[in-house]
């Protein structure tokens, strides 16, 4: 039976209390004695990827502790309980079903009389026939002719990962010839984005998926219409050249106005819809299915090791409870994601919301008030770049920032430069190792400007290239990994109701039902 119990109140959390401050990584990470934590404190991941954690602020006393707490608040039960089925999401009394979409961890999950691994299989097949005919020019515009651009109109979860992970395989596609279609995206309500996307789309050749799971989201329903317009003012008919991503009791589904429509369900929430219709259709079309396929693989085999019971042999589950540790014992509230690939360049974008949009709660799965943070504040961007712009501060500032590296040994492309002796992607690779040591071990100096106290944590996933399989599993970790968080943090990680309050003072500001301050703003900003 699977208790779910506020995290202050377990018994291996209180232990935890006492071992602050047990690690110092100047000393722990410092000769010899570093490069055997290197090799100890790793973990294999799917896909030739793995998980590295010898620069956190952990021993073998504090793991083990770490592994009593996962123990205590059921993680792998819990995750269980998710996987077959259980309404998980109270607060929306819903099932959490994104792990079928790409595999079965558990028992057949039946839901609106369907098994719902059935139902997102079907929806992959109709995606892949749908953008098969379309490579081969079997759809195609009112001309005859092919399509060769594909544009996604959706914001949040209908956007960042989808965008995140296109980019993050666009030049591997290209390197391996099989980029079919160039696909573009439009997400902000700011008609500057519609129209700076739209300059540099041939509208006659292009595709447009109009996504979003309620089908009520303004901002989408509004670059919709502007999207038609511009159909419409170039003589196209809209109904010809654009798709719809919903859910099957959305306004968007059963309706003539789409080429054709593709479903997921209110069991996948948007930040982890990647792998449902919402990723699936943009990306099968863009590489082809095939590809979309294998990005599944890596997915699935990611989700089977985050089943693992022992936290040492499950990457996602360690990570969190690492990333715990941190928030709640050693006090640390912001996390930086460090993608040493330009091809993540979007990747901790998507990871922000699908991080603080789940956990960013102040009461507890039952609604009530904890003791305890919840949470962490994620920021990133792909190295080297970050350290000529924020490093700054991760390295001197006041505040220690725990950091996630990740890393590939070889680029996604054979193209490469030697200068001063090494090669681009070797000078990359030589950086991550470099901050890593940077921040574990500091440096002492006479002038007090120039000192770095070091003891600042970081981990780092390695893989051997970016392709679309370590880029499932890599997703994949991250969605299990902040799923784990908020089992620990005894959160609902699959709601967001925080999002709301905004969206209906908006409503009111446009029709103007305001007074006092709101009103004031308003005017300031010419409504
Ligand atoms: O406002 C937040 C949110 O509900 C996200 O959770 C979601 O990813 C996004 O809006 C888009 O929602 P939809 O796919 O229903 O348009």
């Amino acid at each position: 039976m699977v208790a779910w119990k506020n995290l202050d109140t377990l018994e291996s959390y209180k232990a935890l209390q006492d071992t602050k401050g047990n690690v110092n990584l100047t000393e722990a990470m410092a000769g010899q004695n570093g490069a055997d934590r290197v090799k100890k404190y790793a973990i294999p991941m799917a896909e030739g990827l793995s998980y590295h954690y010898a620069a956190k602020k952990v021993d073998d006393d504090i793991l083990e502790k770490l592994a009593s707490l996962a123990k205590e608040a059921q993680l792998s039960e819990k995750f269980q309980e998710l996987y077959n089925g259980a309404v998980i999401n109270l607060t929306e009394n819903r099932r959490v079903l994104h792990q079928l979409t790409r595999g079965q961890l558990g028992g057949k999950v039946m839901a609106d009389g369907v098994d719902k691994r059935e139902f997102y299989k079907k929806e992959q097949e109709k995606i892949a026939a749908f953008a098969k005919k379309v490579h081969a020019g079997e759809i195609t515009n009112e001309k005859g002719e092919k399509f060769h651009t594909v544009v996604q109109i959706g914001i949040g979860g209908s956007d960042l990962g989808p965008r995140a992970i296109y980019l993050a395989l666009e030049n591997w596609a290209i390197a391996n010839d099989t980029l079919k279609m160039q696909a573009r995206f439009i997400s902000n309500v700011d008609p500057d984005d519609p129209v700076g996307v739209l300059g540099g789309v041939d509208l006659a050749h292009a595709l447009f998926i109009v996504v979003s799971k309620s089908g009520t989201t303004l901002e989408t329903l509004t670059n919709e219409a502007f999207v038609k317009n511009a159909l419409a003012d170039a003589g196209l008919d809209a109904s010809k050249h654009m798709l719809a991503v919903t859910s099957e009791t959305s306004p968007m589904a059963h309706n003539s106005g789409y080429l054709a429509a593709f479903f997921m369900d209110d069991y996948i929430g948007g930040r982890y819809s990647t792998s449902s219709a919402v990723g699936n259709a943009i990306l099968a079309l863009a590489f082809g299915p095939d590809i979309f396929a294998r990005f599944l693989e890596g997915m699935a085999a990611e989700d089977k090791l985050a089943a693992e019971e022992d936290p040492l042999k499950n990457p996602e589950m360690l990570d969190a409870l690492i990333s715990v540790y941190e928030r709640n014992i050693l006090g640390y509230p912001v996390t930086a994601l460090l993608p040493y690939s330009q091809a993540l360049s979007r990747f901790p974008a998507h990871l922000q919301q699908a991080s603080m949009e789940s956990n960013g709660k102040s009461v507890n799965r039952f609604g009530e008030p904890m003791n305890y943070s919840t949470g962490e504040v994620l920021f990133g961007e792909p190295g080297t770049n970050g350290q000529h712009s924020f490093y700054q501060l991760l390295h001197q500032g006041t505040d220690i920032v725990p950091l996630q590296f990740i890393g590939f040994r070889k680029s996604q492309n054979e193209k490469d430069v030697a200068v001063e002796g090494s090669t681009s992607q070797m000078k990359l690779c030589a950086n991550v190792a470099a901050q890593m040591i940077a921040f574990a071990c500091g440096k002492d100096d006479e002038n007090p400007a120039k000192r770095f106290s070091g003891d600042r944590p970081s981990s780092i996933i390695i893989g051997e290239q970016l392709t679309p399989e370590s880029c499932g599993a890599l997703l994949a970790h991250y969605e299990n990994k902040f799923m784990f968080q908020g089992f620990l943090w005894n959160v609902n990680s699959f709601d967001q109701e925080g999002v709301q309050l905004g969206k209906v003072l908006a409503k009111r500001v446009l029709a103007h039902d305001t007074d006092g301050a709101l009103k004031a703003f308003a005017e300031l900003l010419g409504i």
